[in-house]
């Protein structure tokens, strides 16, 4: 996630938090309390500095998880439920922010939160924030899912991918892997493939856009290898270890500068050096953060490494990459072209399969590959060609 995404989300969680404290002391004291009205002000010059001259900023509610776009927020568990509470309370699945957003703006809108009758829908809600003149915040239900996904998969894979944004985010400050906090994702993927992967692979090639690409990309291969790997053998135990290997063959890419890796044209032959390292670089890093044999730095490394040993880096002594780099090696270029990237928007699944098949033998190993395009196929209904 790009570094001023990741300050807006940061940012918003701070302005909420201070809402819920408005909220809470407003309802145990009195609106002209010194602390209800510093929350206030805190909270409006929070969301002013995010909302800019010309922005908005939206809040949506889905089952007690708060999001700002689609990117779940991890307030305080406790501020996150109690908030998101006292807004499903009054119907409110979306909240937004505008321009112009005053201390007296969020007291009145707590004000009129706290008037809502329980008969009352959002549009009454919104109807009487702007009888009390506040036009810089509004209330409303949220837009339907994209597509008629399934809400539970689309549920599970945005926490997912908000789970991994906050590991990784670790990550780069502490410079080493939470190792717990990838067992619990990979965990929770894998329990969900093998409840249902049809669900979750409809979610993982419907969900083209996404803000957090590396974060989506890396729940997206996961998902994909646990999948196919199921294919092959239904180990929990294993499923979680190519689980893992999902959720962290990039890490590498944490190293790589986000003017390099989103840049919308071709790179320079510098450029292109410092991407290619990234497997080199992930590898390093998984090796210090791991004990005991694991193939997560072995797949790392290998990624990048086609069928018949081209791609990148060159391996010296081996005649073939491990099966489990060959296996993601063909869900990490699935999920890469179905997905809208910085330099290429997404294609179809039908037509990425079409593309990888064409490179089989050279590219991907011919049986993965296979296993993989009945997979996907029998998933998403998509006749065999
Ligand atoms: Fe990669
Ligand atoms: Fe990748």
């Amino acid at each position: 996630m790009e570094s001023d995404v990741r300050e807006r989300v940061r940012r918003t969680e701070v302005a909420l938090r201070n809402l819920n404290v408005c909220i809470r002391m407003a309802s145990a004291l009195s609106f002209s309390h010194e602390l209800v009205k510093d929350n206030a002000g805190c909270c409006a010059s929070e969301l002013r500095s995010i909302v800019g001259d010309s922005g908005a900023l939206t809040i949506s509610i889905d089952r007690g998880t708060l999001f700002l776009d689609a990117v779940p927020l991890f307030v305080a568990q406790d501020v996150g439920t109690k908030l998101s509470q006292w807004l499903g309370e009054r119907g409110v699945e979306k909240l937004t922010f505008r321009p112009g957003l005053s201390e007296e703006d969020i007291l009145n809108f707590v004000r009129v939160g706290m008037t809502v009758r329980a008969s009352d829908t959002p549009e009454d809600f919104g109807h009487a924030l702007q009888r009390v003149g506040v036009s810089t915040i509004a209330v409303g239900t949220t837009t339907p899912k994209p597509a008629e996904l399934p809400e539970d998969a689309v549920h599970l894979y945005r926490l997912a991918v908000g789970m991994v944004r906050e590991t990784f985010s670790r990550l780069v400050s502490l410079g080493k892997i939470d190792v717990v906090a990838v067992d619990r994702i990979a965990t929770l993927l894998t329990d969900a493939v093998l409840q249902d992967h049809r669900d979750l692979l409809r979610v993982m090639t419907g969900l083209q856009q996404f803000d957090d690409y590396t974060y989506a990309h890396s729940v997206k291969v996961s998902v994909l290898s646990i999948a196919l790997a199921s294919t092959a053998s239904p180990d929990p135990l294993l499923l979680k270890e190519v689980a893992r290997a999902g959720l962290l063959h990039d890490v590498g890419k944490l190293k790589v500068p986000l003017q390099i890796l989103n840049k919308p044209a071709g790179l320079s032959h510098e450029e292109w050096q410092i991407i290619k390292l990234h497997p080199l670089n992930g590898a390093t890093l998984l090796e210090q953060s791991i004990s005991g044999p694991s193939m997560v730095p072995i797949v790392a490394f290998e990624h990048h490494v086609q069928y018949d040993l081209a791609g990148y880096p060159r391996l010296r002594k081996k005649t073939r990459a491990s099966p489990y780099s060959l296996l993601v090696a063909v869900t990490d270029s699935f999920a890469a072209m179905t997905s809208d990237r910085p330099y290429k928007p997404a294609v179809a699944p039908s037509e990425a399969l079409m593309i990888m098949r064409s490179l089989v033998g050279s590219c991907y190993d011919p049986t993965i590959f296979r296993r993989f395009e009945q997979l996907i196929r029998a998933s998403l209904n998509i006749p065999g060609s």
